[in-house]
């Protein structure tokens, strides 16, 4: 079994989803440590209500992004972390962090990539006139949303969407495509070669 960590700022649906294929025994991976930037974030909760580790770790008193990952990977390092999650983790992680954990770091972005990233994946791609948008699961590099592509999934824009209808239909396919992508990973079956990455069926 792989152990998870998952780093997240908000509510967590991803996370949920997450508990809830390994819940169904969809997943060959467990998640033993949450971790997050904001106190509130309902991801901790989600992860308390389970008896899962939860931390929230400050980053004010710490001097920058270095320091601050640094506490994170001594975290990580503790509990013998196979693989990093990020789920709605609003922070850029440092080099120091990416090359720690080379092609174990994955992060869900709410857009095809490479179109759209940034924090406003969705409202980017509604105000652009695109008609088709969805999500991404990718490797972590040092960039902001670049890393090598997982999985893709599509969602078709329709005319009366709002920024939040549109990201409502874009998390229900987000909560499919993050456990797979995961369960692929813990099944070691995911091969990347530079760019590209191969799933071995
Ligand atoms: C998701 O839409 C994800 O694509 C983005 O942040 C959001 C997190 O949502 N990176 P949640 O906290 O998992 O509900």
């Amino acid at each position: 079994m792989k152990r998870i960590a998952v780093l997240a700022s908000g509510k967590g649906s991803n996370l949920e989803a997450i508990f809830q294929a390994a819940e169904r025994g969809e997943l060959e991976g467990r998640v033993v440590l949450v971790i997050s930037d904001r106190q509130e974030a309902g991801a901790l909760e989600r992860a308390r209500q389970r008896g899962v580790k939860a931390l929230y770790i400050d980053p004010r008193p710490f001097a920058g992004r270095v320091e601050y990952d640094r506490a994170i990977m001594k975290e990580l390092e503790k509990e013998a972390v196979d693989l990093v999650v990020l789920a709605g983790f609003m922070r850029l992680l440092s080099k120091e962090f990416v090359d720690a954990y080379p092609h174990r770091i994955m992060n869900i972005h709410p857009a095809l990539l490479p179109s759209f990233p940034g924090t406003e994946g969705v409202k980017d791609a509604l105000e652009y006139g695109v008609k088709v948008t969805g999500c991404t699961v990718h490797f972590v590099d040092e960039g902001m949303d670049t890393g090598p592509i997982i999985l893709q999934g599509a969602v078709e824009i329709k005319d009366d969407d709002t920024v939040e209808t549109l990201h409502q239909r874009i998390q229900e396919v987000e909560h499919r495509l993050y456990p797979r992508a995961i369960n692929l990973f813990c099944q070691n079956k995911i091969k990347v070669e530079g760019r590209r990455c191969f799933i071995l069926e």
